[in-house]
């Protein structure tokens, strides 16, 4: 899978090239120096980012894990959206998410879901998710988060939910 937007370019990144951005935007300013995630290295987990230049500077982890309220469907669980500082509001995570949910549909996944910063609710709410649940702390970053989540069964027309 490549894909190749404005100045950047969407393909699969290895667990190794994903964690310095890891480390760099979600643990900075925090004790936490651990930025690795049970099951980054299952073979259905992939990693997909943003190059440009020749250097990483996007992450995205996608995993199979069952979304919380049905567990008997497939989902996929985004982990370490991460975006470096220099490239945000660029649409590096729009076309991160893009590919996570193509990436979804091809694994047969019902949902993609994810534990979602309090400060990028309105970016994952954009793309269609819904926020589900009571705040929570992380306690890897101690920031609040709320789960959110897609049905990829509900086409969304002009904020109009669709059953497909
Ligand atoms: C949140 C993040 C992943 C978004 O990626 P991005 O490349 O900056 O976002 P895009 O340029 O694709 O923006 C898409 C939309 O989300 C909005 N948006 C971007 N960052 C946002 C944020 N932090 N909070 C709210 N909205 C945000 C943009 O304004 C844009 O809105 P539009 O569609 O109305 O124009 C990125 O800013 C980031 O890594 N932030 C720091 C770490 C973080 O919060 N990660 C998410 C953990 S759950």
């Amino acid at each position: 899978m490549i894909v190749s937007k404005q100045a950047f370019t969407i393909r699969r990144i290895t667990l190794e090239e994903a964690t310095p951005v890891r480390l760099d935007v979600l643990r900075r300013g925090t004790p936490s120096r651990l930025a690795t995630y049970d099951g980054d290295s299952e073979p259905t987990t992939v990693h997909i980012g943003a190059e440009l230049s020749g250097s990483v500077v996007a992450t995205s982890t996608w995993l199979m894990r069952p979304w919380p309220d049905d567990a008997q469907s497939p989902a996929v669980q985004l982990r370490g959206m991460a975006v470096l500082d220099s490239m945000q509001n660029t649409g590096v995570g729009k076309a991160l998410i893009d590919a996570g949910i193509a990436h979804a549909r091809e694994r047969g996944a019902r949902y993609v879901w994810a534990k979602a910063r309090d400060s990028a609710l309105y970016f994952y709410e954009r793309r269609g998710f819904a926020v589900e649940g009571e705040q929570f702390i992380e306690p890897a970053s101690g920031v609040s988060h709320h789960l959110v989540v897609l049905d990829l069964r509900v086409e969304r027309k002009e904020g109009i939910a669709v059953e497909r």
